[in-house]
Parts: C-alpha cells; sequence; structure tokens
C-alpha cells in the first residue's frame, strides 16, 4: 500500500523515489528478524526463493496450519523437528523417513530410532502437504514441506527464526534398517562418539553442542535414559535421579518426560541450563558438559541465548541441506507415504512429471 502512494506521486523525483523505496525496504528487512543464509551456506540447486512464483504462499500456509496444531498440542512442534532431523542424517534430507515402511523393523536389543517417532508428525506433514498442493499444484516436495515444519516448530515455540533453503526433491529409495542405525546415534552415546560420528557429516563440536539443543523441547521414553538410573548415573543431580526413577519405576516402563525440566515446551537455551546443573536426560546430553572438548560450548550456550539461536540457525540450514535431490533428482510426491510409482491413487503420474520435468 505505501509503495503505491510512493510510485503515483508525481512530484517525486526519480533519485529521492529509489530513496523512499530503499527505506522501505530496509524498514521491512529490520523488522522481520528471520535469518537470512549467505549465498555460500546455501547448496547448489536450492534457494530461499524457489517456489516465490510456483508457489508464493507456501510459507504462509505451513505457518497457519501449525499455529492451529500447535495451539491444541505444542508437543507436535517437537515431533516435527525430530523428523526433519531423522530424515537429513539418513541417507539426506528426502523425505525417505516419511515412506511407509521405511527405516527399521523391531530389533532385538535396541529400540530402533523410528519407532519413537510420534505418527501424528507424519499425519501433519501429509496434511500441510495436501493443503499445499491443493493450492499451488503438486510442485511442492515432502523434503522441504518437512524442513519448513522444522522451521515453524523451532519458531512458534519461541526459538529463531530463518529462511530454509528449498527446492529438495523427494526420494524413490527407502533408507535400509542398517542406514538408519548407522546414522542416528542412539541416547546413551557419549561425547567422543558422537563428535567422531558427526563429523562424517561435516559437523564440529559447536555444532554438536548446538543441534543437541533441539532437546530443549520434547520428550523421551523411559527406555531412553533408564540405564542411567538402574544403576544410578553419578553424573545425574541425585534429587533429578530420585524424580526420574518415579516416572520410571522400572527399565521397561514405557512412560515418557520432558526432555527440558524448566521450560519443557519453550525453545530457549534452558537445555544447557540443564546440563549445567546435571539434568540432563540422556548420556547424550549430560557428556556434553563432562567432556572437555564441549564443556565450554555448553557453558557459553547457557549464558547467552542470542549465541545459541546463532549457531543453531547455522547448524540447522547446515543439517537441512545434507545431501539433497535437486533439479530432476527424484520426485515431487503426490502422497508424501508412498512413492509415485507405488501410488494407486495417481492416475498421470507420467504426465505430471514430464510437465515438471520440462519446466525446470
Ligand atoms: C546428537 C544426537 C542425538 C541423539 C542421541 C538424540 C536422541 C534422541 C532420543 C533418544 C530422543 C527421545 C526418543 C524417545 O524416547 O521418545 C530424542 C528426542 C528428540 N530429539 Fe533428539 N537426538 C539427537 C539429536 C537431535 C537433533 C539434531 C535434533 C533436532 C535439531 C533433535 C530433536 C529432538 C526432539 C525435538 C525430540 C523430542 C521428540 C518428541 O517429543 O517427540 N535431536 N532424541
Ligand atoms: C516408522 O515410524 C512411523 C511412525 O511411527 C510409522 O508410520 C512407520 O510405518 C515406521 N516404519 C517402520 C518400517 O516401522
Ligand atoms: C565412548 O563410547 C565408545 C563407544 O561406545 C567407547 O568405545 C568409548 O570407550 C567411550 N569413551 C569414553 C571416554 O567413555
Ligand atoms: C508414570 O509416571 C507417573 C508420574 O509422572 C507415575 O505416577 C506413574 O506411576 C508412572 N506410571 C508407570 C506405569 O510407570
Ligand atoms: C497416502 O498413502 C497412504 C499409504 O498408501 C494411504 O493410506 C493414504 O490414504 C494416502 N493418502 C491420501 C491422501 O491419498
Amino acid at each position: 500500500m505505501a509503495f503505491s502512494k510512493v510510485v503515483s506521486s508525481s512530484t517525486s523525483s526519480l533519485p529521492s523515489l529509489l530513496l523512499v523505496i530503499s527505506c522501505l525496504l530496509a524498514v521491512s528487512v529490520a523488522h522481520s528478524n528471520s535469518y537470512v543464509p549467505s549465498s555460500e551456506q546455501i547448496v547448489k540447486g536450492l534457494s530461499v526463493s524457489f517456489y516465490e512464483t510456483k508457489c508464493p504462499d507456501l510459507e504462509s500456509i505451513v505457518r497457519k496450519h501449525l499455529k492451529k496444531v500447535f495451539k491444541e498440542d505444542i508437543g507436535q512442534a517437537a515431533g516435527l523437528l525430530r523428523v526433519h532431523f531423522h530424515d537429513c542424517f539418513v541417507q539426506g534430507c528426502d523425505a525417505s523417513v516419511l515412506l511407509d515402511g521405511s527405516a527399521s523393523g523391531p530389533s532385538e536389543q535396541e529400540a530402533p530410532p523410528n519407532l519413537t517417532l510420534r505418527s501424528e508428525a507424519f499425519e501433519i506433514i501429509n496434511d500441510l502437504r495436501e493443503l499445499v498442493h491443493k493450492h499451488c499444484g503438486r510442485v511442492v516436495s515432502c523434503a522441504d514441506i518437512t524442513a519448513l515444519a522444522a522451521r515453524e516448530a523451532v519458531h512458534l515455540s519461541g526459538g529463531p527464526e530463518y529462511n530454509v533453503p528449498l527446492g529438495r526433491r523427494d526420494g524413490l529409495n527407502f533408507a535400509t534398517r542398517e542406514a538408519t542405525l548407522a546414522n542416528l546415534p542412539g541416547p546413551a552415546s557419549n561425547t567422543s562418539f558422537l563428535l567422531t560420528s558427526l563429523a562424517t557429516k561435516n559437523f564440529d563440536a559447536t555444532d554438536v553442542v548446538a543441534l543437541s539443543g533441539g532437546h530443549t523441547i520434547g520428550r523421551g521414553h523411559c527406555t531412553s535414559f533408564t540405564d542411567r538410573l538402574y544403576p544410578q548415573d553419578p553424573t545425574m543431580d541425585p534429587t533429578f535421579a530420585e524424580d526420574l526413577k518415579e516416572i520410571c519405576p522400572t527399565s521397561e516402563s514405557t512412560n515418557t518426560t520432558m526432555q527440558d525440566i524448566r521450560t519443557p515446551n519453550k525453545f530457549d537455551n534452558k537445555y544447557y541450563v540443564d546440563l549445567v546443573n546435571r539434568q540432563g536426560l540422556f548420556t547424550s546430553d549430560q557428556d556434553l558438559y563432562t567432556d572437555e572438548r564441549t564443556k565450554g560450548i555448553v557453558e557459553s550456550f547457557a549464558e547467552d541465548q542470542e549465541l545459541f539461536f546463532e549457531k543453531f540457525v547455522h547448524s540447522m540450514i547446515k543439517m537441512g541441506q545434507l545431501s539433497v535431490l535437486t533439479g530432476r533428482q527424484g520426485e515431487i510426491r503426490a502422497n508424501c507415504s508412498v512413492r509415485n510409482s507405488d501410488n494407486v491413487n495417481l492416475v498421470s503420474v507420467v504426465e505430471e512429471d514430464l510437465e515438471t520435468a520440462a519446466e525446470l
């Protein structure tokens, strides 16, 4: 509105008009606190303006729907953030985690990570996909919708906002059980293991500590931490341990508890304050404060939330672009749970895909 007023003002000379326009732009940028990744941070084939013409309302559709979902149950934010993490760590951010029958089957000893993903998260992503495809056609991938949902999970829970590089394509391959277990460290992992494991994905110690901050929201099942109760882990605050034993009376308890005891549903830096107070839930969390290579980073995030937000956003943008499919690779799924070739409801796959390919 302000724009058209300026443009229609016949008294403005061109230079002063440009000045006014640039001031307006500067103000609008200054008002939104959304972090914009630099071009070096964006992998080839992705772009923050990827859907600008093909689906300009994409981000507002996702945000509006998730606002409603989170108002009913803020726990779903945690579920969505974790799905994006699992998607990206196993075979890249290609929405393979969403495929029915993907990931892992039941294991003898270790509960496969897939089993504690919230089933509602998969439904929410499919609902978003349906809303977006109704509005724009089948142009937005399930992998991009998952990445955007994770951003909203962080932002709408009180965390930082950032622009998401978009243009991911959906994978055609399931991740095997072996790949799932090999790429997702378990909660009993120590810092040495995490640093080595995440270094294979080009993450450093700061990335590892910052990404673990995702545990500032959401829950954990007893099975993920009872190894620290029976017998009791000496690095755990004794009062915290007693409280957890009430929630999980035996190592077989199916109860859950919040990961961040201070502000369980708020995306903030209190997770690090928990660690400094030896109230981290998993070994993989608490050991970050024991290991000398990461202890100082934990302390700095506990003291400075802005610093945590800055590093978290940096690491999330990196994580969100792991081994992405772009251009003509993969496909845009019509249903996030099934590949198009397996989709019995999809009659015109071939024609539509040719059309999509022609646009590229
Ligand atoms: C560094 C290695 C990591 C390990 C070992 C790990 C492990 C776990 C485990 C065991 C759970 C609980 C599952 C359950 O018992 O229900 C969990 C939950 C969660 N994780 Fe992680 N995680 C890691 C990294 C991440 C990252 C990078 C993120 C996102 C940035 C993340 C976000 C979450 C969230 C939001 C939940 C709560 C899910 C819910 O409430 O449904 N985690 N994680
Ligand atoms: C992985 O977990 C999700 C959600 O619980 C489920 O829908 C999917 O079928 C699971 N995949 C396998 C192979 O267990
Ligand atoms: C960390 O875990 C690995 C793998 O479980 C183990 O071999 C190693 O001894 C542990 N390191 C420390 C310092 O506890
Ligand atoms: C679950 O946790 C609650 C406390 O949050 C506790 O009162 C209850 O006994 C636990 N239930 C089981 C089956 O362990
Ligand atoms: C998506 O695919 C799943 C698995 O085949 C099916 O159960 C579901 O009804 C499909 N959803 C839509 C909207 O077609």
